[in-house]
């Protein structure tokens, strides 16, 4: 596969997930948080997933280090800045408000750290932006209709509202409402639905939520007939092949579907998801896909254009950076 990185679009990654262990540690003496792990080797030991909650309870309770707006902009700015050298031209990223306010953090301080970071990303680091604050599935949905209102009332632009957390047994049927709202004030939705949960979730992200883009989307693959309606209304599923393989989706990344989702016509993008938790940046599941799935030079340039073909841009930025594509496989 060629050595440069295509330029890419970013969909599907959880700021809060690029929290790296010798950042949580420097966070945590800055802010005198006390951690149950006294240097980053000790941290570092205790990323072995056995699935999903069991990664959540460890990415929750590191997030005690963030407490100011310049905790959330430092760690933005440090993201885009490991983006920006792995290609990524495009980032519509996830943040996780739930998990802030619940421990005494205000919106305003979350919204306005990243937001400053991501707002000068254009002119620091090349790269185009989106914020899309997620609802916490495992929270009520009077908690998630809150946030969207307190999200609704900041100056900070937000790009749409998104699904996360603990999947099973919180199908997206459960925030009907907060995406009703969401969507009647002008906001994409995109939803996590088939991760770890069944292919039913996928189907109420898109009929009950009005989800446009669906994260994971993994066991799409167990329905026929949804595989056939993703196709068709060419709906995009932001798969994160490292994430899969780390918290036991896919027991191997040499049998990663994500080769066969192609083949049948899925309109598949590449993502990090967690890539300080995960084993790697976007550019480091392109490498491993290569080596393990053999994704190859033109998998590679399909893949990139999905993605800005998936991304919430306007047209005329679509064309900016599908002709970089081009560029950088004519070159
Ligand atoms: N929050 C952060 N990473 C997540 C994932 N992979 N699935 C669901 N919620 C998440
Ligand atoms: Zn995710």
């Amino acid at each position: 596969m060629s050595a440069a990185p295509l330029p890419t679009a970013e969909l599907h990654l959880h700021l809060e997930g690029t929290l790296e262990p010798s950042t949580i540690l420097e966070f945590a003496e800055r802010n005198q948080v006390r951690l149950p792990y006294r240097d980053v080797d000790e941290l570092a030991a205790r990323y072995e997933f056995a699935d999903l909650s069991s990664f959540l309870d460890l990415y929750y309770a590191n997030m005690a280090t963030l407490r100011t707006a310049q905790d959330f902009a430092d760690m933005t700015d440090a993201y885009l800045t490991r983006a920006a050298a792995g290609g990524v031209v495009h980032a519509e990223v996830f943040v996780d408000p739930q998990a802030h306010t619940a421990r005494g953090i205000a919106l305003e301080e979350v919204l306005a750290g990243v937001g400053s970071a991501l707002a000068a990303a254009p002119s620091v680091h090349g790269i185009s932006t989106g914020l899309i604050p997620c609802v916490l599935r495992d929270h009520s949905a009077s908690d998630a209709m809150a946030m969207l209102e307190g999200v609704l009332r900041s100056d900070v632009q937000v790009l749409g509202i998104g699904l996360d957390s603990a999947e099973v047994g919180h199908p997206p049927s459960k925030f009907t409402e907060v995406f009703d709202r969401a969507g009647a004030e002008g906001l994409h939705r995109v939803a996590h639905a088939g991760e770890e949960g069944p292919p039913s979730y996928v189907w109420e992200a898109l009929d009950l939520l009005g989800a446009e883009r669906i994260d994971h989307g993994v066991r799409s693959l167990e329905d026929d007939e949804l595989v056939a309606r993703l196709v068709r209304q060419r709906t995009p599923l932001t798969v994160c092949p490292l994430s899969n393989v780390r918290l036991r989706v896919i027991d191997d990344l040499a049998r990663h579907p994500l080769p066969e989702m192609m083949r049948r016509g899925l309109v598949v993008t590449v993502n990090s998801d967690d890539p300080a938790y995960f084993g790697g940046y976007l550019d480091d599941n392109m490498t491993a896909l290569h080596a393990a799935c053999g994704i190859d030079d033109s998998g590679a340039e399909q893949l990139a254009r999905n993605s800005i073909e998936a991304s919430f841009l306007d047209d005329a930025r679509k064309r900016v950076l599908l002709a970089r594509i081009d560029a950088a496989v004519t070159s």
